[in-house]
């Protein structure tokens, strides 16, 4: 059987990069819109009985880039590959895992749902919102874990004042991963959600007063949830040496703006989803953005999972 890596839009640059690190190029497909704004994909390559990986994150714009996937999915599979996975490195709808109050939908089990209905026989995902999720899928989910490439990136610079916090009780056994990483004492921020974009503390937990903290959470959409820790912590007397940690950097909305506000060391994220330009360009952010790359664990993944390997320390723990 043969190994092919296919792309949509939402992210060539990595997709190219997990191809290459596969020793691969992408398979040549053709991914547009109608005039009248209907996705439009054609395979421009014979995918028939070969093991295909879409390579497609799910970030904004989220709805968009889901149905690019689907549509590749149906494509493979109505060209007779022998069997197709979903390489999702960040997940939207994540966050629609339950519903807090009644009028709302269980987003993610419906994205699951339609995984399933374009014929995907596995998903890989990395750091999603919430291990649970798993439970949404009625095939094969891969959770892996940048958590260890990112901790990595910032040892050399945590000193031993550090303190590891978690913005919110969600991200409490990552925070939890990230301290025992690093061997660092863990604090707790308790926060309330108002809105999409706005968030309120409720409480700290642990101490912070004289250390430099590094926030760790899953993901930064909005960066209302960073900057209301980062308050906090200020408020408490922590040293204005912050650290912000986190798999997704999604930046959309006010996120620019407020990192920009806030004395941040550095934002060390991954490239999961591509950068808006105004993050690429890095004099756009008073704060230095580094964003590591998943290629080498994405492609190490297909490369096992092509060859019926265990995927071993490459998975979130559970
Ligand atoms: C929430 O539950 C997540 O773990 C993140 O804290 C949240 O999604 C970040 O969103 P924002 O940057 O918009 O506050």
């Amino acid at each position: 059987m043969t190994l092919k890596v296919v792309a949509g839009t939402a992210h060539p640059v990595l997709a190219s990069a997990v191809a290459e690190h596969l020793g691969l190029t992408l398979a040549a497909c053709l991914v547009e819109r109608f005039p009248d704004g209907e996705v439009q994909v054609e395979l421009r390559e014979d995918v028939r009985g070969a093991d295909v990986y879409v390579v497609q994150p799910t970030g904004p714009p989220a709805g968009e880039h889901l149905l690019e996937l689907l549509l590749l999915a149906d494509a493979c599979r109505r060209a007779g590959c022998a069997r197709i996975t979903a390489v999702v490195p960040y997940f939207a709808y994540a966050r629609q895992d339950r519903r807090v109050r009644g009028g709302e939908p269980v987003g993610a089990r419906l994205v699951a749902d339609l995984f399933g209905a374009g014929g995907f026989a596995r998903v890989v995902a990395v750091d999603l919102h919430s291990a649970a999720i798993e439970g949404c899928f009625g095939m094969p989910l891969e959770h892996l874990s940048a958590v260890p490439l990112l901790a990595d990136a910032v040892r050399s610079t945590v000193s031993g004042n550090a303190v590891v916090v978690t913005p919110d009780l969600g991200a409490v056994k990552l925070a939890e991963r990230y301290a025992r990483l690093l061997g660092l004492p863990l604090a707790i921020v308790y926060k309330q959600r108002v809105s999409g974009s706005e968030v309120r503390v409720r409480g700290l937990v642990g101490e912070v007063r004289g250390r430099a903290p590094l926030v760790v959470d899953d993901m930064i959409s909005t960066a209302g949830t960073v900057a209301a820790a980062t308050t906090t912590l200020l408020d408490a007397g922590c040293l204005p040496e912050i650290t912000v940690v986190a798999s997704h950097a999604l930046l959309v909305g006010p996120a620019i703006e407020r990192l920009r506000t806030l004395p941040l060391r550095a934002l060390v994220t991954t490239d999961s989803v591509a950068m808006p330009v105004s993050v690429a360009v890095p004099a756009a952010v008073a704060v230095p953005v580094r964003a590591m790359s998943l290629a080498g664990l994405l492609g190490d993944a297909i490369r096992r999972l092509f060859a019926d390997q265990p995927l071993g320390d490459l998975v979130a723990p559970g």
